[in-house]
């Protein structure tokens, strides 16, 4: 029997959250965000798994674009980031990858390339969030150069929202305005603006694309508002076992640092998942596990390894048991809470020792 540390990776549940995405954007197309190993969910298993219900998958690096090729996806493929020199633009036009286009040096460089056959290119047009994108005032040059390039198959116009999961934050309103201005003056017929909290919460932002990455994953991009309530399942169970249980004396401590006392006579169970395998570090002190249904308090710290977990008030459970760190029952969105960070940085930090398992395929 293995350590028990696995990430069950639900694509019946993935494919349940497209389809909400579908119902929420009937009119839009879908490019499926798989960036990032699909938000530590796995790249090529979740891409397959979407390969048939989204219009197109962005990812951010070029490795993971060739990757999708490789594997025979389909879909037309987005480089969220763009290229980042000759040699990948040439090899992206061979492959038929589309890219961005954010920076002025990558629209030099494109038009002027001898490229194998013309390729898809979405402008990002930055409309106030200052990460990515060309100067508003820079877009009707570049959508025209782009639009007269023999380089340059298709165009789309996107720009990306600094504050879709506040609603209220007078930020959207700007960048929603802005954007259809540009739109409308460069006369573009595809544009894409919505991310997942925009895809729930916009309609009036959805343009032709939307652009959902964590919601595919089931889980909320609202600080308050659980996936549950919006309708989503989680993806990702990330599960282990005890591997040891014993009794801690009042007065004796628990882990490094001795940073947890035993006020009481406590039953203390080792669990089999530490920070190396992802489980955060830095939690709070009310952080628990699922164990039987029943939550359970982490004592202690997280060692690279282990952790330590309170079980005296289930005398049944021991070596074997297994535990859930998140998921159904525990959402991932609570243990981000507590160790003071967002879901999408626990499901990308998930570690390559953690074994994914994969369920839901339709086959099984
Ligand atoms: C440009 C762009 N579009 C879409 C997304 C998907 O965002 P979310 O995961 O919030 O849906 C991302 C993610 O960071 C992004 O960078």
């Amino acid at each position: 029997m293995g350590r028990g540390t696995q990430a069950v990776i639900d694509l019946a549940a993935l494919r349940h959250n497209m389809e909400l995405v579908r119902r929420q954007a009937p009119h839009s197309k879908v490019l499926g965000v798989v960036k990032a190993d699909a938000y530590g969910h796995g790249l090529l298993p979740v891409a397959t798994a979407l390969a048939d219900s989204s219009d197109a998958l962005g990812v951010a690096t070029f490795e993971e674009g060739l990757a999708l090729k490789k594997t025979g996806v389909q879909r037309p493929i987005l480089l969220m980031e763009g290229v980042f020199s000759l040699e990948q633009l040439k090899e992206a036009s061979a492959q038929g990858l589309n890219l961005v286009v954010h920076q002025p040096w990558q629209l030099a460089m494109l038009l002027e390339a001898d490229l194998p056959r013309p390729v898809g290119v979405w402008l990002k047009v930055d409309t106030g969030m200052h990460r990515l994108g060309i100067a508003d005032n820079g877009c009707a040059l570049f959508w025209q150069q782009l639009n007269n390039s023999p380089n340059v198959a298709d165009l789309v116009l996107m720009s990306h929202l600094a504050c879709a999961d506040e609603p209220d934050h007078t930020l959207n309103q700007r960048q929603g305005e802005l954007f259809r201005q540009l739109k409308s003056s460069v006369g573009a017929q595809q544009a894409s603006l919505a991310n997942s909290a925009a895809t729930l919460d916009r309609v009036d932002f959805h343009h032709e694309w939307v652009r959902p990455g964590l919601m595919l994953y089931g889980a909320s991009p609202f600080a308050d508002r659980s996936a549950e309530s919006l309708g989503l399942k989680p993806a990702m169970h990330l599960q282990s076992r005890i591997i040891s249980r014993s009794t801690v004396l009042p007065g004796e401590s628990v882990g490094y640092g001795a940073t947890w006392t035993a006020a009481a006579r406590t039953e203390v169970a080792v669990v089999a998942i530490g920070y190396g395998d992802g489980y955060p570090r830095h939690i709070g002190k009310s952080t628990q596990i699922l164990i039987k249904g029943q939550r359970c308090p982490v004592v202690g710290r997280v060692s690279m390894d282990m952790i330590t977990v309170d079980v005296s008030a289930m005398p049944e459970v021991g070596p074997n048991t297994p535990v859930t760190l998140w998921g159904p029952g525990l959402p991932v969105e609570e243990v981000a809470q507590w160790a003071n960070t967002i879901n999408y940085e626990l499901l990308c930090q998930v570690t390559g020792r953690v074994q994914r398992v994969y369920q839901g395929s339709g086959a099984d």
